[in-house]
């Protein structure tokens, strides 16, 4: 007899695949089913740790008449699937209004018509951007104000889940996270991308001057806090996630340089990103003060030390992927 019957959608992905080692690792009494159509960022090996206690469904979450079927067999309902890259949003948004606009309202209506909690996870960036010299940070009261494509779509579909508490009752609660880093991130993303370049014999590469903040968090607290929000949480909520990480490009990109044993100038200023967001930074005063959450990994230094050391281990789970992602990159001048 299980304790709860969990669906993680996008459960191949970065942040998903962490999450379900997680839960498997800490929570043997979750059932744990995934529902992933494994596009370029979902990988059937990010789920072989994990493989005999977990099954893997390779789906759309905008197939509704399956998500109809594993949310009628699942007491909860965590939902990770979307397209995130800002810059393939830049290059190609249909993928990213597809997944996480219809791929949200499918899952909406799975739970709305068979009576099951959902956690919805979404990005700090529904804010927009905040300058970079000021103090004040995203809050839970703050304005919508998207940027790109991905950030734009991910928006949508904060605000169907919002209608759909509001005028359906539908049990769901909403987090927004910044930035997250550790193991199983795609090499497309910036922190992956440098230490396999470094790997790899090329040159690190950052957009413009490197003066852009974001607000780090490892992947481990981002899914704690998850799992906090999932069974402490209130209902109709919107929590935001965040570990006080914020950091520059500039200062991230030589961090990892002097981490790998090279000159802290080794790399190259590149085409900066279209719309570039400034700076990222989330307050998570009301997640730790109402949930009594806090991040366990508080050295940043000492997390990305960890994920070099990943990187460095598993040359076999993203060798495969580099030469396409840099190919990529090369043809955007990036
Ligand atoms: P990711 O790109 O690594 O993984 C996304 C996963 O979703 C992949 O396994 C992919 O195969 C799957 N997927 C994509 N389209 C699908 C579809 N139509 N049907 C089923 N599965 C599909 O993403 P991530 O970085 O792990 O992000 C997971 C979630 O967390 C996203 O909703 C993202 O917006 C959010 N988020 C990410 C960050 C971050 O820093 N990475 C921060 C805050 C919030
Ligand atoms: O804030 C949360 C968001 O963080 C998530 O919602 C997104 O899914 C996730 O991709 C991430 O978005 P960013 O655009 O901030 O992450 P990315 O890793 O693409 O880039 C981080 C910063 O580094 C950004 O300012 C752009 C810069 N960058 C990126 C790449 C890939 C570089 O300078 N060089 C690079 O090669």
């Amino acid at each position: 007899m299980w304790a709860m019957r969990l669906l993680v959608t996008g459960g191949a992905g970065f942040i998903g695949a962490n999450f379900v080692h997680a839960t498997v690792r800490e929570r043997p009494d979750v059932q744990v089913s995934v529902l992933d159509s494994l596009t370029y960022a979902g990988s059937r090996e990010s789920l072989v740790p994990v493989a005999e206690d977990v099954r893997l469904i390779e789906g759309d979450v905008t197939d509704a008449a399956l998500v109809s079927a594993l949310v009628s067999e699942a007491d909860a309902v965590v939902h990770f699937a979307a397209e995130t890259h800002v810059d393939n949003a830049l290059a190609d948004p249909a993928p990213f209004v597809h997944t996480n606009v219809v791929g949200t309202f499918t899952v909406l209506e799975a739970v709305r018509r068979h009576d099951v909690r959902l956690h919805h996870v979404s990005t700090d960036e529904v804010y927009g951007d905040l300058p970079l010299d000021a103090a004040d940070r995203f809050t839970e009261s703050t304005p919508y104000h998207p940027s790109s494509p991905y950030s734009s779509t991910k928006a949508a579909a904060d605000l169907l889940v919002r209608a759909w508490v509001r005028s359906y009752g539908v049990a769901a609660t909403i987090s927004n996270c910044s930035n997250n880093y550790g193991p199983y991130q795609h090499v497309e993303k910036f922190i992956p991308r440098q230490i396999t370049n470094i790997l790899t014999g090329r040159r690190p590469k950052l957009y413009g001057r490197g003066a852009n903040v974001r607000d780090w968090i490892h992947v481990d607290d981002h899914n704690s806090a998850v799992w906090r929000i999932l069974t402490d949480g209130t209902l109709g909520r919107t929590y935001l996630i965040g570990a006080e990480g914020e950091r520059d490009n500039l200062t991230v990109m030589r961090t990892i340089l002097r981490l790998m044993g090279r000159s802290e100038d080794d790399f190259d200023h590149v085409t900066d990103r279209a719309g570039h967001d400034l700076r990222y930074a989330i307050d998570p005063s009301a997640l730790y003060q109402e949930l009594g959450w806090r991040p366990g990994h508080t050295d940043f230094e000492q997390g990305l030390r960890a994920t070099i050391d990943w990187y460095e281990a598993n040359e076999s789970w993203w060798g495969p992927l580099k030469n396409a992602v840099e190919a990529t990159y090369a043809g955007r001048g990036q």
